[in-house]
């Protein structure tokens, strides 16, 4: 029979990786408690409609990259491919920010799911660390989720990253921006590729994303957006960068940056690390002050980032960054004989009970097998039983690491250890 493989674009975490992903999201939940943003789950499925209203009908990732089905009951219904518009419709759902100046500030970790073309870096189910703060249209309310997002990547020791950040201002200001590219760009229609060419009716600002050479060449000399905005947008903007640079965030200031998605407005950024090859946005995020109405709530500003898993777990292998490992020391009871073995299984509940991580061989093997399994396993101490330690009521612990040797009473055990650091 075929073996049946993951589908391409996944990735198993296997456990010999997994403590990275513990150790990743202790971290993004640590930082997000500090910030006082509060965690949200939300369904992994969301209705179509609310990505088409969301995320925006003329995006790559609403036109191309959505998993949509038809459900058992005939609903369409989508894997979520980003975590903005789904807590959106959850906190209108739920009436979080319903009353007239209510702030709420969450963050989620979780998957979410393109049609792209897999590549280094690229998956069809990514994890993101996401926030998103409603009810503050201050720049200090984007600066804040950018100080958070980037203490993250701290915490976690990511080196080499650059911030670049932009603004596409408010409706008018995105509408005349939209009509300078397509005025600059229609002269040099020829020279974009077929889905820019759609673009410039549908969706101009998406050129300016387009990875594809003959766009990036068309795009050469494009105007900036700055230069498009309303006072009142260029007085946030400029609040933003005076935050950013007392607080020592160096960052660059990228007239041509746009985002993925049409929800976004004023201040948008993205993060890239070292590391990650040609997919190096490590995370990004904006503001998106008319989304909330849009999905049917009451008018409130909102702001947020989501920030890639998988590629900060990449941007720190390619990087020689270690995470630290916070992991309780194993303790491996080894047996020698039928009447040790039970006498162990029963030390290892209480040992458990006590909050030691341990383990032991349950087939009978040999002495020198258990001592190879435990060494396999990591095991930093072992707990030796025989005939003689049985009847003296005793063990013999042997730390691992040193190689040192002392006979302790089954009694004491449990001091022993955690004098030893377990
Ligand atoms: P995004 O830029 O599409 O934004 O995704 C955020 C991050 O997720 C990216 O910078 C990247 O690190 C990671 N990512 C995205 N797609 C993939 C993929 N196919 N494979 C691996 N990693 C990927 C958003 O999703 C917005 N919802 C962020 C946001 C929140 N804006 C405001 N609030």
């Amino acid at each position: 029979m075929s073996k049946i493989t993951a589908p391409r674009g996944t990735l198993d975490i296997l456990p010999a990786q997994s403590w990275k992903w513990q150790t990743v999201e202790r971290i993004a939940r640590e930082v997000s408690t500090v910030y006082h943003f509060a965690e949200i789950r939300t369904p992994i499925f969301e209705h179509t409609e609310l990505f088409h209203r969301g995320v925006g009908e003329t995006t790559d990732v609403v036109n191309k990259e959505m998993y949509t089905f038809q459900d058992r009951g005939d609903r369409s219904i989508t894997l979520r491919p980003e975590g903005t518009a789904g807590v959106v419709r959850a906190v209108i759902e739920a009436g979080l920010i319903a009353q007239e100046g209510a702030r709420l500030k969450v963050f989620y970790i979780g998957p979410n799911f393109r049609y792209e073309r897999p590549a280094s870096g690229r998956y069809r189910q990514h994890h993101q660390f996401g926030v998103e703060a409603f009810g503050a249209a201050e720049p200090a309310q984007d600066v804040e989720c950018i100080l958070l997002q980037m203490d993250f990547y701290r915490r976690c020791g990511v080196k080499d990253l650059a911030l670049r950040i932009n603004s596409l201002g408010d409706r008018e200001s995105k509408q005349r921006y939209r009509d300078a590219l397509v005025a600059y760009l229609s002269p040099k229609r020829a020279e974009l590729s077929d889905d820019s060419h759609r673009r410039l009716e549908s969706n101009p600002l998406r050129i300016l994303d387009s990875k594809d050479p003959r766009d990036v060449d068309a795009r050469q000399g494009a105007p900036s957006a700055h230069e498009y905005l309303s006072s009142a947008s260029q007085t946030h903007i400029r609040r933003v960068e005076a935050l950013l640079s007392d607080a020592s965030i160096s960052f660059q200031l990228d007239g041509n940056l746009v985002r993925g998605f049409d929800y976004y407005s004023e201040t948008l950024w993205e993060v890239t690390a070292s590391g990650l090859g040609a997919q190096d946005a490590i995370g990004g995020g904006g503001r998106y002050d008319n989304l909330v109405e849009q999905l049917g709530g009451r008018p409130t500003p909102g702001v947020g980032f989501g920030s890639g898993i998988e590629r900060l777990l990449l941007a720190l292998e390619n990087q020689g960054v270690q995470l630290p490992r916070p992991q309780p020391k194993l303790i491996w009871l080894v047996s020698h004989g039928d009447a040790a073995r039970e006498a162990n299984w029963k030390l290892m509940q209480e040992l458990r009970q006590a909050g030691f991580a341990v383990d032991m061989d349950l087939f009978g093997r040999s002495v020198k097998a258990q001592f190879k399994v435990a060494d396999r396993e990591g095991a930093a101490f072992c707990l030796t039983t025989g005939d003689a330690e049985l009847a003296a009521a005793s063990v013999l612990m042997k730390n691992l690491s040193t190689g040192e040797q002392v006979t302790v009473a089954r009694s004491e055990i449990a001091a022993r250890l955690r004098a030893a650091g377990a």
